[in-house]
């Protein structure tokens, strides 16, 4: 059976807003201040831990609270006006996470996405489209003709009107997004896709408010405070080490706080925390804040590394290069959304995206540790995971959950099998496996030059032919042969696009995985999920408050 290729829902609300309203384009221009705070982060991070007292203070005793907002208040006035809540600022907020998300769009890469085969079925039920609209994919084609579209639509709207799905709420949220997108909007180039991306890729403006008052507080906090505790941990091999690379700190924290809930000796824990430079404060602010228990925590930017440079990363090169290109033949004509940004750092998709590869170089990153489990952050987890660190690999690098059992996730959907180098040397029936939560054996991955395997991959796919997005299939390439298959209980994937998982396999799962692109921090997610994320938060939290935030 082929998977349905049709307008996603989001889309469908969203064009029926934008034929509704006919609004005008506001362009606006707050992402620089939003980017400027990026600039700060290469203050050294010095001993000493935040103490009880500190958090006090910086979290607020009740007779203080009042007082403190008003500080706080002119004080991220003075600095950042998006912070406010007003609808002006909404909509500043808005557009910073639009004009993120045009880098992240410009990008080859794609976190969710997956190889398509040409001649998939457009006809859709309901279910059908809404696993469109969960794992929709930038390479996706429209379909082919205009007549054949607007039917498409209109049947789809009729049932989306008297089925699960809230238009308004969508239409609402995506309303701004449209009206500030530009021609490729417009010109039906692709957008169905583009739009349930774009609505997966923006970070609402909650967590952005979040992450930017985190910010302020965290460059306002004195240097020594800065430090985390219990840093000898870091290298020790004894303990279970965790590699988790976000930009999303409420997502982050959901990861973290879940697995030091359903573990039994937190104290054994490790989290070793990669952001980006725009979140670095904030990341770091937060676990200040909300320590992990007795476990250890660090964060690292990802821009600190220096040995992550083009010449040594085929990605990084080629990411470069076509953001060149971009630069350089796009910017006077905005033929797309990407090129209208007149920031040159937002079109960098380094930024962004090299938090996705980094998954390729843990043994660079980790040097002394022998093993790792690599988590998404959009994943919870519900179970203690220790066990898997007594999982036998047999020899493998990777221990991962086949995929294509129940439904058919093989190798030839992420990979063009059309292409020698692939049909030579890969099987198109081996069974794909999900990331998300990996076990990785890195004296193994050392032993067989893993990286260099993934480069040698990466490089022969400059012009995409082999695949077109993402890490998934590079990973398929560079583990074949090389991936232990886990139990399915340890990892239940499907969160984020299939509304039909059994209620009792979630409640079972160690981990359960938002994969798709109905996150549970969006609107569009799925609401008979998200509760499994919402109980990692805290929302009494000053700062959760603070941005409302709320279930
Ligand atoms: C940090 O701690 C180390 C040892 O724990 C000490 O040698 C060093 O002087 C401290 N640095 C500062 C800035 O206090
Ligand atoms: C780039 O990375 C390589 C190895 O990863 C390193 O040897 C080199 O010094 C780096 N170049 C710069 C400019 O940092
Ligand atoms: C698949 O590979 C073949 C051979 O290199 C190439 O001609 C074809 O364009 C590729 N398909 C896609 C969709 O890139
Ligand atoms: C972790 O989750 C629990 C349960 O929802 C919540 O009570 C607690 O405040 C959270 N901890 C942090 C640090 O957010």
């Amino acid at each position: 059976m082929a998977r349905a290729r049709v307008m996603p829902l989001v889309a469908l609300c969203a064009l029926a807003a934008f034929a509704v309203t006919g609004a005008q384009v506001v362009p606006l221009d707050s992402s620089k201040q939003v980017l400027d705070w990026s600039r700060q982060s290469n203050i050294k991070p010095q001993n000493f831990s935040l103490t009880e007292e500190d958090r006090l203070q910086l979290l607020g005793r009740p007779e203080e609270v009042t007082h403190r907002k008003l500080r706080e208040r002119t004080r991220v006035k003075k600095k950042i006006e998006p912070v406010q809540q007003d609808d002006e600022a909404l909509v500043k907020l808005e557009n910073a996470g639009i004009e993120r998300s045009k880098a992240v769009d410009s990008a080859v890469l794609g976190k969710y996405s997956i190889w398509r085969r040409e001649n998939e079925n457009e006809k859709a039920d309901s279910k059908e489209s809404q696993r469109s609209l969960g794992e929709a994919t930038a390479d996706a084609e429209l379909p082919k003709s205009a007549s054949e579209r607007a039917k498409a639509m209109g049947q789809l709207l009729a049932k989306a009107r008297d089925q699960l799905y809230d238009c308004k709420a969508i239409t609402q949220r995506l309303r701004a997004m449209l009206q500030s997108a530009d021609e490729q909007v417009r010109s039906l180039k692709k957008q169905s896709t583009f739009l349930s991306q774009l609505a997966a890729k923006t970070i609402p403006n909650g967590i952005h408010c979040l992450s930017m008052r985190l910010t302020i507080d965290y460059y306002l906090l004195s240097p020594e405070k800065r430090k985390f505790p219990k840093s000898e941990n870091l290298e020790n091999p004894d303990l279970y080490h965790y590699a988790l690379f976000s930009d999303n700190v409420l997502a982050a924290s959901v990861v973290v706080n879940s697995t030091i809930m359903n573990a039994k000796e937190p104290e054994k824990h490790v989290f070793h925390l990669v952001t980006d430079k725009l979140n670095f404060g904030a990341m770091n602010m937060w676990f200040l804040l909300n320590p992990p228990g007795d476990a250890t925590i660090h964060v690292e930017n990802v821009d600190d590394f220096k040995w992550l440079n083009s010449s040594y990363c085929p990605v990084l090169k080629q990411l470069e290069s076509a953001a060149m290109k971009e630069y350089y033949f796009k910017a006077d004509r905005p033929k797309t959304l990407s090129a209208g940004s007149s920031n040159m750092k937002y079109r960098n998709p380094k930024y962004l995206s090299m938090l996705n590869h980094l998954r390729f170089y843990l043994p660079q990153v980790y040097p002394k540790l022998n093993k790792i489990l690599f988590l998404d952050d959009d994943i919870v987890v519900q179970k203690d995971l220790t066990g898997l660190w007594e999982v036998d690999l047999n020899g493998n690098v990777n221990g991962a959950v086949e995929t294509c059992g129940e439904s058919f996730h093989r190798f030839d959907k992420y990979l063009n099998f059309s292409n020698p180098n692939i049909a030579q040397n890969f099987d198109p029936n081996a069974c794909g496996w999900a990331y998300g939560m990996n076990m990785f054996d890195l004296e193994e991955w050392k032993k067989k030059d893993i990286t260099g395997i993934y480069h040698k991959w990466q490089n022969m796919n400059e012009n995409r032919l082999l695949w077109k997005l993402g890490t998934l299939p590079p990973g398929l390439l560079t583990f074949y042969k090389l991936t232990h298959p886990l139990d399915k209980s340890w990892h239940v994937l499907g969160l984020g696009y299939n509304p039909s998982i059994e209620r009792s396999e979630i409640d079972n799962a160690a981990v359960v995985h938002y994969n798709g692109n109905m996150k549970p921090w969006l609107e569009i997610a799925m609401t008979k999920y998200r509760p499994y994320w919402t109980k990692y938060i805290n929302y009494e939290h000053t700062y959760v408050r603070g941005c409302k935030i709320s279930r």
